[in-house]
This record gives C-alpha cells, structure tokens and sequence, in this order.
C-alpha cells in the first residue's frame, strides 16, 4: 500500500497539484525576497536585509524539495511559462526606508506558507507518510522565519513605527 500504487493515480495527481502550488510559492518568495534584501535604505534596514539573504536560500532548497517530491510521484516540474504572480503585497513600497511594509509582506508570505504546507499535511495523512514528513520539515523552517519577522514588527510596534 503506497502512494505510489497505480490504484492510487487520482490522489496522486491531486497531491502533486498541491506540491506543484507550494513550488510555485517558493520560486515567488525567492524573487520577492531577492527584491527586499536589496531595495531597503537605512540603518534599519540591515538587519532585515541578512536575514532576508539567508531565507532566500532556504526558500530556494524549498522548491528544489518540492520539485523533487512531484518528479518521484511521477509528476513534472512545470516550466515558467505557467507561473502566475500573487504576492501583491511583497511589491517594492513607495519609500524604500518603509520597513515595516517588508516585515508585513513577509509576514504575509510565511503565514500563506504556513497555511498551506498544513493543508498538504493533512492530505497526506495515512497516505503518503515521505511527503508528509518533508513538508513537516518545511513547516518548521517557515514558521521560524514568521516568528523572526513577528519580532521585528513588534519592535516597530513598540516604538510606535507600526
Ligand atoms: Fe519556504
Ligand atoms: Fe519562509
């Protein structure tokens, strides 16, 4: 009994869209941090600048991961061609000191994440035990890097800047 029984193809197809969206999301969040480690002016800003160097790796291993899972359930890494944008909210500010508007979009980007590596979590759940253990892996590191920025922004608040 596996995931990858021929009597199982529809799951499987169904979870390999799962996987082929969080790949997706990974490539994004790769150029949108790419994109806010090196826009942000200040002295503020160094500190969100390395972190965001180090996440643009992390991510980066994330959507190898993914795309490795999708190849070993006999599924196609998709091409560029079928990317669409979403993180409307990890645009360039207007101001490139405006901080707080990177920590938001990071936090946004995390929690999107965050939500839908649970929701391949409980797919997966009696059913594909190797998928469910990397995404748990993957989990973990988006919900250190939420927690890193919720940080931030609690700075921000305590001082009254957010
Ligand atoms: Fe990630
Ligand atoms: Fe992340």
């Amino acid at each position: 009994m596996s995931i990858l029984d021929d009597d199982k193809a529809a799951q499987r197809e169904e979870l390999i869209g799962l996987l082929t969206q969080a790949y997706w999301m990974e490539i994004e969040t790769v150029m949108s941090y790419i994109a806010n480690s090196i826009n942000p002016d200040g002295v503020r800003a160094q500190e969100i600048i390395e972190s965001l160097q180090e996440d643009i790796q992390e991510e980066l291993d994330h959507a190898q991961q993914f795309g490795r899972r999708i190849k070993e359930l006999y599924g196609v890494v998709p091409g560029s061609l079928d990317f669409k944008a979403e993180q409307s909210y990890l645009q360039p500010p207007d101001e490139q000191t405006d901080i707080v508007h990177v920590i938001r979009g990071v936090i946004e980007a995390e929690t999107g994440a965050i939500d839908h590596y649970n929701k391949i979590i409980e797919f997966t759940e009696d059913l594909d035990p190797v998928t469910q253990d990397m995404v748990v892996a993957i989990l973990h590191d988006e919900e250190g890097h939420r927690r890193l920025f919720e940080g931030f922004l609690r700075e921000y608040e305590v001082e009254g800047l957010a």
